[in-house]
């Protein structure tokens, strides 16, 4: 595992877009997965520059939505995939046909998240995963508890997540409380995983990612089980690392 700390968030987006574009050199038809959320919106804007001056393309790249909440349709501004679209998808020219997400509403959540899982498969792998850190340690919505296994989850959000995600929405009630995800099972077969934490209020969770025993109580400890992992984090958030790094 290699820790990275920048000096701010800026230099955090921009490091994680130099690590996709890396990949993308190497492998245009790469398989990506990115997480929703704050925190990767800096990488995005990042990459949508980078993409408007030619410097990379998404053309030929491949797309796996990592969570979505459930029974949400595309026309509901809650909708990940709809938020995706508008801040990354459309922004940087991914093939609609490269692009795989969670239909929210399938008559079977259990063959849609079997379908999704497969498609990665399919695509050959996923390639880079970028995720993100909640701050009681999920990853996607991979919440306390989840299995290291699991291929894929429909999973009910825990009132933590519930809370944390009022940010986006402007209030609880409007969280929507299931969500479907890609399940540790599938996430630990990438080739290359990121996560981004920045901000003071992740310092505490980060700190104990690293230093806790590896355990589903605390999902994001799950990386520690993983080959290549980078962690890039803003000094804010790294700021109770020490002497750890
Ligand atoms: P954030 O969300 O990037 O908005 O902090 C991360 C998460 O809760 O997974």
């Amino acid at each position: 595992m290699q820790i990275v700390i920048t000096p701010d968030y800026d230099s955090l987006s921009a490091r994680a877009a130099d690590e996709i574009a890396l990949v993308l050199r190497a492998k245009p038809d790469a398989v990506l997965v990115v997480p929703t959320g704050n925190t990767p919106l800096g990488m995005f804007h990042e990459l949508a520059r980078r993409a408007a001056e030619g410097e990379i393309r998404f053309a030929r790249a491949h797309l796996v939505e990592l969570d979505e909440y459930w029974s949400i349709p595309l026309t509901d501004e809650r909708n990940l995939y709809r938020w995706l679209d508008e801040v990354f998808i459309s922004r940087v020219g991914f093939a609609p046909e490269r692009v795989i997400r969670f239909n929210s509403q399938a008559d079977d959540p259990q063959v849609e998240l079997r379908r999704v899982a497969q498609a990665a498969e399919r695509f050959g792998g996923i390639d880079v995963q970028v995720l993100g850190l909640g701050f009681n340690g999920h990853i996607g919505f991979n919440e306390p508890g989840s299995p290291f296994d699991a291929p894929t989850q429909l999973i009910e959000l825990t009132p933590e997540s519930v809370a944390s995600n009022a940010r986006y929405w402007g209030s609880a009630d409007k969280v929507p409380r299931k969500g479907m995800t890609l399940g540790f099972g599938t996430l630990g077969r990438a080739r290359q995983t990121i996560l981004l934490v920045s901000g003071e209020d992740k310092a505490d969770i980060l700190a104990r990612v690293l230093r806790e025993p590896i355990t589903p109580a605390v999902p994001a400890t799950w990386l520690r089980t993983l080959p290549h992992v980078i962690i890039i984090a803003d000094d804010a958030a790294a700021g109770k690392l020490s002497p750890l790094v």
